[in-house]
């Protein structure tokens, strides 16, 4: 990321200006980064949980479980504080951080420059910017992914700011029935997750995720993407949408898909099996819905439709984690007519500031591209994951993924073995999540801002005692 000074937004001749342009912000932000490297010089590995504060810990991770009424999926409470990879727990430790929030901690654990940047977003006036009262940085924020989600040559230009994934998704179906009115029904894929709101929980393919929920949405599934059978997963997969669309003429608002399946484990799409796909949709008034929440910032190109080339299909894309504050960006043909979106809270100015600067290194600075941090540390992954394959292919089979999303399959997918293997590498000092159903996968989002080879090596290593002390078991 660049170590300049962030951009004073749009505030030219106002006090806010002259606040935040006062030298004693500047001292303080620079005295916030002296003092951050004082403490962060020492981090440089991983580091077991100090005995001192074990008892300590144990009492804080009881407490946090029965006061948010249910356990934790890691025994993880977080101190607040990092390096880079690396994140110290309030047991003392420093763990290797390979999931980052799933997909949202792109430079790591205590940034210079991300701290600086969320420093300068909660100074502003408000700690929430919301519906009658919108600052100037989200202004900054839209112009900057209006100008690059129109690259390719594509019609989406306007930007709704949300504070959540699922939010960003509810809007962009919102969008889609009121332009399709009155087509009450959606097309989505097997293994796809959406969120986790009544009407999402519906496109989202997994039954325990909406037991006992009231059925909110009527959705038809489609078959996924298989890249070990290609002509099959086209045919399959048009062969099934003509029947939907056949079953229920003109009752499909739209079509909901994420380019690279996250949650499902990083199952990659395919350009030819999309264009196959959207041109029967754009046939048949159906709009499409490219869900990049989690796939956003983690191809070659900034946003994954773009990736597949399908600028000319998709009418509106989400996106969220990385980008801090989530949005959903559409084409003129899908504007809203006045009241049907709005919200108390767009995002806080530290999600919209830090955001904007993620973003910006990212198209700025050399993420992007087949030879961009994106790719290169993506493939660099994969080959150490692939030497672990060669040499214990009982154990792991892959890895999948495209870019930075990384996964694999351990232990032939079984749910309960893929659990185990994730606790020992918690315990071994590495943060991973479990994914999909059948089969589960492992799966990792590093972050990508902050890691290096070294990091993806160490961490190889660990896989590889993890794998073989779980299959000892
Ligand atoms: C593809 C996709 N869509 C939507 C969501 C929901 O986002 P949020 O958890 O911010 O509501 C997620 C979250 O994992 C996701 O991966």
């Amino acid at each position: 990321m660049s170590t300049q000074k962030p951009t004073i937004l749009s505030i030219a001749g106002t006090r806010a200006q002259k606040f935040f342009d006062d030298p004693r912000i500047t001292q303080a932000q620079q005295l916030i980064r002296e003092a951050l490297a004082d403490h962060q010089k020492d981090i440089t590995s991983l580091t077991p949980a100090k005995s001192e504060l074990k008892e300590n810990y144990e009492q804080m991770i009881k407490e946090l479980s029965a006061g948010r009424g249910g356990a934790l999926y890691y025994n993880y409470i977080g101190s607040g504080f990092g390096r880079g990879p690396f994140v110290e727990l309030c047991d003392g430790s420093l763990k290797y951080d390979f999931i980052t929030g799933i997909g949202v901690h792109y430079f790591g654990h205590s940034h210079p420059d991300v701290i600086e940047a969320a420093v300068q977003g909660a100074i502003g006036n408000t700690v929430m910017q919301g519906h009658l009262q919108q600052n100037s940085n989200q202004n900054e924020m839209i112009q900057l992914l209006s100008e690059q989600v129109q690259k390719k040559g594509s019609a989406i230009k306007h930007v709704f700011l949300t504070s959540s994934g699922a939010m960003a998704n509810e809007n962009a179906l919102k969008l889609a029935f009121q332009k399709r009115y009155p087509a009450n029904r959606v097309l989505a894929f097997e293994r796809s997750f959406s969120g986790r709101t009544l009407a999402l929980s519906f496109i989202t393919d997994k039954a325990a995720y909406r037991e006992g929920l009231p059925q909110g949405l009527q959705v038809d599934y489609l078959p996924f993407y298989d890249v070990t059978n290609h002509e099959k997963s086209i045919k399959d997969a048009t062969y099934a949408l003509k029947k939907y669309i056949k079953r229920f003429p003109k009752q499909h608002a739209c079509i909901f898909f994420e380019p690279i399946q996250g949650e499902g484990g990083s199952w990659e799409g395919n350009e030819e099996y999309f264009k196959a796909l959207f041109t029967i949709a754009k046939e048949n008034h159906i709009s499409i819905i490219s869900d990049e929440v989690q796939a956003f910032g983690r191809t070659q190109e900034l946003f994954a439709f773009q990736y597949y080339n399908l600028a000319q299909y998709v009418d509106i894309v989400t996106i969220g984690k990385m980008s801090q504050v989530c949005a959903t960006l559409f084409a003129e043909d899908h504007k809203p007519r006045p009241g049907l979106l709005s919200q108390t809270f767009t995002s806080s100015g530290v999600a919209i500031n830090t955001g904007y600067k993620i973003i910006k290194s990212l198209v700025e600075d050399n993420f992007l591209g087949p030879k961009g941090k994106i790719q290169t540390l993506g493939d660099y992954f994969r080959v150490q994951l692939k030497k672990i394959e060669s040499e214990l292919p009982h154990l792991i089979q892959g890895p999948y993924g495209v870019g930075a999303m990384v996964a694999m399959t351990v232990f032939k997918g079984d749910a309960e073995l893929n659990k185990k293997f994730s606790y020992r590498l918690f315990d071994l000092g590495v943060l991973t999540f479990t994914a999909g159903g059948d089969p589960t996968r492992v799966r990792f989002l590093m972050p990508i801002g902050a890691v290096e080879e070294k990091d993806i090596d160490e961490v190889c290593k660990i896989v590889k005692v993890a794998l073989l002390s779980v299959s000892e078991k």
